[in-house]
């Protein structure tokens, strides 16, 4: 009777430890989860973009992480502000988020500069804030530089000579 007594007491014990232990890694497993970022968001990780593909003097528009990023190749000399600018090969590139730096309306390419149509702030073809309420230039986005592409969402050091300059 005694022996009886505590083996159910041992099961008792034995299956309650694993019940635990389940319910811990259950636990462990919805956090490891929650902490791993969805496939969607891995995707979106970074985009490369190749350079001989864009347009000379105009901006091409990429979407990137929900937002327009601006790319201008650039030939003309005129036009380029080597503090934001990043030289490749043998053309200039600006690069910058198209979210206005007053409230975050996109600005519109017209006449060599963007406009914005929210309150008429004005940016040049690098992205200098240059009339209206927009307080700072246009942001320039991480990237950085691999062979004759711009990877958008990846820190090169061309991106943080350019930030710090
Ligand atoms: S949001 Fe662009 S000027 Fe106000």
């Amino acid at each position: 009777m005694a022996i009886d007594e505590t083996k159910r007491k041992v099961l008792g014990w034995s299956l309650g430890i694993s019940a635990l232990a389940g319910t811990l890694g259950g636990l462990g497993l919805g956090v490891k989860k929650s902490f791993d970022p969805l496939p969607s968001v891995l995707e979106a990780g970074v985009v490369s973009v190749d350079l001989s593909a864009l347009t000379l003097n105009k901006p091409t528009t990429i979407q990137f992480r929900g937002k327009p990023i601006f790319i201008i190749k650039k030939d003309n000399m005129n036009f380029v502000n080597e503090k934001r600018d990043v030289k490749i090969g043998d053309y200039f590139y600006s690069i910058m988020i198209g979210s206005c730096t007053h409230l975050g309306c996109i600005p519109a390419w017209k006449q060599e500069k963007f406009v914005c149509a929210c309150h008429g702030g004005q940016f040049d073809s690098s992205g200098i804030n240059t009339f209206g309420p927009p307080p700072k230039p246009l942001v320039i986005p991480a990237f950085k530089i691999q062979n004759s592409n711009i990877v958008l969402g990846e820190v090169g050091p061309e991106y943080t000579k350019l930030v710090n300059s």
